[in-house]
This record gives structure tokens, C-alpha cells and sequence, in this order.
């Protein structure tokens, strides 16, 4: 089916036909998701996988409460960002070695920022574009107030971002999926663009990793930073990745020089000497149950084919934009993501003067997506386990609170903390 297809002729029984055919079919069962609950924000915070408990129980009762501290070894504990880093590796195009798990997104994208910095220290601006993930921005700019004016953050629209590279220029900072729009950057052209220049890159690859194609060695990456607890499903909180291009290993440094990034950390000497490759980024004792929970996340993903996925994700997200524009016509909502599946991710974002109230009648409504401010619903495709016919009751909901003005409530405005 195209998105040329009428989709107001569509029925139910047509997107029950389509999972029927569904290759990743059975990988829904893979996860615990409540009855009566369209799940549509698996771009946040991905499902729980229905091994994570199990293991995790494993770690803590076995591992942790019988082996207690022998687990560091008898466990391979100490090898597990690498180990983890390694499967990662495989869902973005990046060589083993070059990956590894590590404290949150922002943390190693401080850790990265000023590795490329200090890699080019005859420059001095780290691009980026407005409206770029804000973490990332203020991550950036906790930097340069510590450079004491040596590095200073420079903002350029996504169209003019490639002819802003200029001799100045240290490092690109961009998230390959944009969080709000999802509009994808050309990684391998702007990466080009930035060497050719005499710049880096640094990609931030929360809103790809499983979900879009990613290879970050054809496209010369530099750094990557990414999340672990969205389409990774690693769980609330879970740690973050990195990667640093093999030809950068020996000579860029994390600025966070903490024993574990030492090349000998139980030699227990005054002295700091980084790791060999991206164990330097390592810096104190990394979570053992949050790698844990993570990787059962990413081995699920790992069982899955990447085309089917990447498939799955268009066509799922193609069929809700198709439904929506003909069955929520006329009900003040518009696109806010690129109309062409290939131009964006895996969420789909949709513009509307209530859109926090709405979103909250349909959470009410067992259909869960987010808001972000100020006026846009994002709507995720988790290609592991949402189904066809999710998007038509997303949808079919989506119109009944439209219609019936069901968002319209006062309990439905009162602004969460969390959106
Ligand atoms: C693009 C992007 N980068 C970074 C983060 C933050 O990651 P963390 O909470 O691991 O620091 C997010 C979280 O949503 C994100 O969407």
C-alpha cells in the first residue's frame, strides 16, 4: 500500500491484513504492553521487554545478591559497556571497538564536544541549529563558559548549515533525527561537507538508532552520541552510548578523566593515563542493572532485520499521516514532520492551537503520545511491536476527541510536568 492509496476507503479489517503479513509480527509478544493501550511513544520511552524483569531479578538475586562482588569478574560485569557498546555498534554502523555505554546522552556529549574540541584547537565553534534537541544546546553551552571564550556555540538554520562550515568551524553538533519534526539530516553529505571544511562531526542519534538506516563509518562520522531507553527500550533512565571513529581513538581524550577510563584502574596509581580506545570515556563505576535492562533491549532489536524495520516504520507512520488528513480533516490539524517518509524518522509530529489538551484526552483514552511545546503532538512508531491496526484506533480516537471536543476539559490543560 502507497500513501497515494485512499486511505478513507480503508477499514480496520485492511490493517489487521497488513499485520497478518507483518514479518516483525511476532516480536510484539516480546513485550508487556497493557491491554486497551495504543502505545505511541516508543520514541521516549520504548516498551518493556518481557525478559528485562526476568533478568534483571537474574543480576540482582543471583549475580548480585550470591556472587556479590566476584560478579565483577565471574559476570564479565567490568567487560559490560564494551559488550553492550559492541551489539550497539551493529544497529548504527559502527565497527567493534568503536562503541560504548556510558552515563546519559548529555554527559557523553559533553565528554565528546570537548574531545573534538580540544582535537582542533586552532578553531573554535562548535554549529549547531536552533531549534536542535535544547540538551544539546545547553550542553554546548556549559562548555564554552568553561573555555573562558575559547569555544563559542554558533547557531545555523538546517538549510543553511552546510554553507556555515567554515575555517572556524571545530565541530558539527547535530541530532540526525530532529525530536520535534523528525526531518532527517544527510549524515554522510553534511559530514563530507564539515571534512572538507577541516571540521568534525558529532551526531546525536537518540531518535535513530533501530529505527532509521544509520552507518556511521560509510558516512566518515566523527563522534555519535544516542539514548538507550527509546526505540533501544532499555527502560526509564537506562544508560546512553558513544562512538568515537576509529581514527580519532588514540588521540582525542575525555575531559572527564575518571578511573575507569584509566588504562590500568586497578593499579590504583596517582597518575591518570586513558584506556586504550573508547574505554577512556568510562569514567566512575557504570550501572550494572541499568546495562542489563538495556541490553535485553538491544538483543531483541538485534534479532530483527534492519530493512524490515526501517519498512515497517514508513509504512506505519505513512498510513497515519494518509488516516489522519482524511479522517480528522478539517479539525485544525497540520503536518509538522516532512510529508515523505524517507525525509523523517520513526514519530510523526502534528501542529494544533490545543495539542496539549488533546494529547491528554487521548492519553485518557488509552492512546499514548507526547506533547512538546508549544503546540505539537508527536506521535512514535516502534517498529518491534506496534501494529497496523494500533494506527487505526490511534487514529478512529484521535477524531472522536476532535469531534466530540472531548480535550476540552479543565483537567486536560493543567500542565504536567512531564509532557
Ligand atoms: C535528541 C536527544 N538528545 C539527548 C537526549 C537526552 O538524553 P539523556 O536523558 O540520556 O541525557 C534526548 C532525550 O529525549 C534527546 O531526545
Amino acid at each position: 500500500m502507497t500513501r497515494h492509496h485512499s486511505a478513507s476507503a480503508l477499514t480496520l479489517a485492511d490493517f489487521e491484513a497488513l499485520d497478518r503479513d507483518d514479518p516483525l509480527r511476532t516480536l510484539r509478544d516480546a513485550f508487556m504492553l497493557p491491554d486497551g493501550v495504543v502505545y505511541l511513544d516508543g520514541n521516549s520511552l520504548g516498551a518493556l521487554p518481557r525478559e528485562t524483569p526476568t533478568r534483571l531479578h537474574e543480576v540482582t538475586a543471583r549475580q548480585w545478591g550470591e556472587d556479590l562482588i566476584r560478579s565483577w569478574t565471574a559476570h564479565d560485569w567490568i567487560g559490560a559497556p564494551q559488550r553492550v557498546g559492541d551489539k550497539i555498534a551493529r544497529l548504527i554502523g559502527a565497527g567493534q571497538g568503536q562503541v560504548v555505554v556510558a552515563d546519559s546522552t548529555s554527559v557523553n556529549l559533553f565528554k565528546l564536544l570537548a574531545a573534538a574540541c580540544r582535537l582542533q584547537p586552532d578553531r573554535s565553534v562548535i554549529l549547531s541549529e536552533p531549534g536542535n534537541f535544547p540538551n544539546d544546546l545547553y550542553v554546548a553551552q556549559g562548555l564554552q563558559s568553561l573555555s573562558d571564550g575559547r569555544i563559542e556555540l554558533r547557531l545555523a538554520s538546517a538549510d543553511q548549515i552546510e554553507a556555515a562550515i567554515d575555517e572556524r568551524v571545530a565541530v558539527v553538533l547535530l541530532t540526525h533525527v530532529h525530536y520535534k519534526t523528525a526531518a532527517v539530516h544527510d549524515m554522510a553529505r553534511i559530514t563530507a561537507r564539515a571534512h572538507a571544511q577541516g571540521a568534525l562531526t558529532l551526531w546525536d542519534l537518540s531518535h535513530s538508532a533501530g529505527a532509521v538506516p544509520v552507518d556511521l563509518n560509510a558516512a566518515q562520522a566523527d563522534f555519535a552520541v544516542g539514548c538507550g531507553y527509546k526505540y533501544l527500550n532499555g527502560g526509564p533512565g537506562a544508560p546512553a552510548y558513544l562512538f568515537v571513529a576509529q581514527r580519532h581513538q588514540a588521540t582525542a581524550v575525555s575531559p572527564i578523566t575518571g578511573w575507569l577510563g584509566h588504562a590500568r584502574p586497578f593499579d590504583f596509581i596517582d597518575d591518570y593515563a586513558p584506556a586504550p580506545g573508547v574505554g577512556r570515556y568510562l569514567a566512575g563505576s557504570h550501572p550494572i542493572l541499568g546495562i542489563t535492562a538495556l541490553e535485553v533491549g538491544v538483543d531483541l532489536m538485534l534479532q530483527t532485520d534492519a530493512q524490515c524495520r526501517v519498512d515497517k516504520s514508513r509504512a506505519l507512520s505513512e498510513l497515519f499521516v494518509a488516516l489522519v488528513e482524511s479522517r480528522c480533516a478539517g479539525q485544525g490539524l497540520e503536518l509538522a514532520s516532512p510529508r515523505e517518509a524517507q525525509a523523517r524518522g520513526s514519530h510523526v509530529a502534528f501542529r494544533h492551537a490545543q495539542a496539549y489538551a488533546v494529547m491528554q484526552g487521548l492519553i485518557a483514552r488509552g492512546v499514548i503520545g507526547d506533547f512538546r511545546a508549544p503546540d505539537l503532538m508527536r506521535f512514535g512508531f516502534a517498529p518491534l511491536y506496534n501494529r497496523h491496526a494500533d494506527i487505526w484506533h490511534a487514529v478512529e480516537t484521535l477524531r472522536d476527541v476532535l469531534q466530540t471536543a472531548a480535550w476540552d476539559r479543565p483537567e486536560f490543560k493543567q500542565r504536567h510536568t512531564v509532557t
